[in-house]
This record gives structure tokens, sequence and C-alpha cells, in this order.
């Protein structure tokens, strides 16, 4: 696989989300170490939110980028073609499996976001969720350029991420944070929080952005038409 971008931190945030994929779902589901956050059914409420989106989103072929436990892809499977892709192995069998289970097929694929293994123009969307607040600022051009040239113009991409939700976080930002796992294993994740403002302006060398919106509280999307 050929990877453009890599340096110590961002493989220890690969090897952090390789490691996660059986408890990642907790975040979601507000559960295990996330069970005593603070307003938990604003939390469900504004999934619910997000799951309604990405329902109606989508068709022919349809790149996920970054796909993880295949929490989008269930639904992102019932009008597209899916290609998952994710760089973590774990990640990309609890999607496997995920799928299967509910009688779905999709296309797993091992790769890099930032050196995508897809050929030019040869997918007709792409969809990205929680994964814009990990590309570091500096690497966004090459992330975006990435998706612009597999993405067909005229293509539709969504994307759906973390809001400044707490008063320390400002958007448009690169916070270190420290992940602490079940195993108590502790890692350094880079996190960048968004606005429909700074979606906005983040996404526009992808092409036209079409929409931007809040959930109300925690999460954040976009959709923007490849050009
Ligand atoms: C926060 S999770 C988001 C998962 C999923 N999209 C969701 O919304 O639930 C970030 C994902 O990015 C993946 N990832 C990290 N670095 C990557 C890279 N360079 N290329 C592709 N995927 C990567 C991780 O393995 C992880 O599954």
């Amino acid at each position: 696989m050929t990877q453009t971008f890599t340096s110590q931190f961002d493989q220890s945030m690969r090897d952090y989300y390789d490691q996660r994929s059986n408890e990642y779902d907790e975040w979601y589901l507000r559960e295990g170490k996330f069970a005593d956050r603070l307003d938990t059914d604003q939390w469900h409420a504004e999934v619910a939110q997000l799951r309604e989106r990405v329902q109606h989103f989508g068709h022919g072929r349809l790149l996920e980028i970054a796909a993880g436990t295949g929490w989008w892809t269930q639904h992102l499977v019932r009008r597209a073609n899916v290609i998952a892709l994710d760089y973590a192995p774990s990640m990309l069998q609890q999607t496997r499996l995920r799928v299967q289970n509910q009688q779905m097929e999709v296309q797993c694929v091992r790769g890099d976001a930032y050196a995508l293994p897809l050929a030019t123009a040869s997918v007709d969307g792409g969809f990205f969720g929680f994964w814009l607040s990990h590309v570091p600022l500096a690497q966004l051009p090459t992330f975006l350029a990435e998706v612009r040239r597999v993405v067909r113009s005229g293509g539709q991409v969504m994307i759906v991420d973390s809001a400044p939700s707490a008063i320390e976080q400002q958007p448009n930002v690169e916070y270190f944070h420290e992940r602490i796992l079940n195993d108590e294993s502790r890692h350094q994740v880079l996190k960048i929080f968004h606005t429909p403002a700074t979606l906005a302006t983040t996404l526009t060398p992808l092409g036209k952005v079409l929409d931007t919106w809040t959930t109300g509280r925690f999460f954040c999307g976009a959709l923007v038409e490849v050009r």
C-alpha cells in the first residue's frame, strides 16, 4: 500500500484505532467509559438526526473513507454499492461482520485516506464520518485532492463530524487529546472540531458546498458537489 503521509504521531493514531475497534461503538452508545457523560438523551437524539441524513444519502458506487466499525456503512449500503475503506484491519472486520449480520454486502478495502487505492473518477460519491476531524490542517490539501480525484465530477460527498460542544473547544484548532482505552492504554489523538462555517470553508477545494448543518450541540455536517 502506498502511503503519502506518515509521522510517528499519525502512526500512533492508526494503531490506536486498530486497538479500539471492539470498543469503538461504546462512544455512540454512551456505554463503558462514556456511560457517565452528561446530556445522554440529547446525544442520542442528535445521533438519530445524523442517521436520518445518512439514510437518505448516496447512490451508485460510493466510497466511504475511514469507515471504522461500519456504524454508518450499514445505512449507506441500503442505497449504494459501498466501498468501505479503512486503514485498520480490525475496523474493517467489524464492518464486514455488521453488514453480513444484516445480509447486506459491502466491499471492504484496506487503504490510506491520503493515497486512495482507487482510479480517478471511479466513484459516484463519497462519505466520511468523524474522519475530517483527525486530518491535520497541513494534510487537508492532500486528502481533499484525493477525494476530488476519485469522485467523478458532479458526484456528491457527505461529511458528518464533531462540533465544539464544550467551552474549551474552539473550531478549526488542532487539539492533541489523550485517549484511554478499556485496557488503560494511553494514546495521543489529533482532533479538530468543526462548525457549519468552518466546514464550508474547509471543503471548498472539493467543489460546491451545497449544504451545511448542525444537529444542535454535538455534531455538524456538510454536503458537497464535486467540481
Ligand atoms: C473516528 S473513527 C471514524 C469511524 C467511522 N467513520 C465513524 O464515523 O464511526 C476514525 C477512523 O479512521 C481510520 N483511519 C485512521 N487513519 C487512517 C488513514 N490514514 N486512512 C484510512 N483510515 C484511517 C481509523 O482506523 C478509524 O476507523
